[in-house]
């Protein structure tokens, strides 16, 4: 029993948590408007962050692992930015392939993420900035409020700050 827990936690437990509007309508304002493609790469069918980037002009490209398009293997021939909440459990790779791929980027992470040694190392050396929204968002169909924070890490966006608050 505890050993099914230690698996599904490390598996998926923080895995398909999905995006409320909220949290992408407050950073539409940092979004370059040299912007006109964005990719989503772990887009979930009705996603609001598709929804909400579509309703605001932008081409949005989807893929997710479901349809054969894995983040790991997949690139899309042309896109200006990409906004995704990743899975979690794959933080580490999800930003390691994004600093690869060396196109701007917008990730919702927990704001723990800015702990560890080694990350501390890649966040210094490529100058991420954060935004952090003044409240926790509770993501879709969470039937208890949020019990962590997130913030979006970008990457080559030019922001005046390298820490912003956003009041939402
Ligand atoms: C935290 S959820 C967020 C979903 C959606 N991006 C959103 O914000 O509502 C992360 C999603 O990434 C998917 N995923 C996991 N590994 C992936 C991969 N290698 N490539 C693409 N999608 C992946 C998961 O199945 C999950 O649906």
């Amino acid at each position: 029993m505890i050993q099914n827990k230690i698996d599904y936690i490390k598996r998926g437990a923080f895995d398909e948590l999905y995006t409320p509007k909220e949290a992408i309508e407050c950073i539409l304002p940092y979004i370059p408007n040299t912007v006109k493609i964005i990719w989503e790469c772990t887009a979930i069918e009705n996603s609001e962050i598709v929804n909400v980037l579509e309703a605001n002009g932008f081409k949005v490209i989807k893929s997710h692992l479901k349809d054969d398009l894995d983040f790991f293997e997949y690139e899309p021939h042309q896109y200006d930015l990409i906004i995704t909440n990743p899975p979690y459990s794959l933080k580490d790779q999800f930003l390691k392939r994004a600093f690869e791929l060396d196109k701007p980027f917008m990730m919702l992470l927990p704001i723990t993420t800015l702990e560890g040694k080694k990350r501390s190392e890649m966040f210094q050396q490529h100058k991420v900035q954060v935004l952090i929204p003044s409240k926790r968002f509770n993501f879709i169909k969470e039937k208890k409020g949020s019990w962590f924070q997130t913030s979006w890490f970008t990457w080559k966006l030019n922001l005046k700050s390298d820490l912003i608050f956003m009041n939402v």
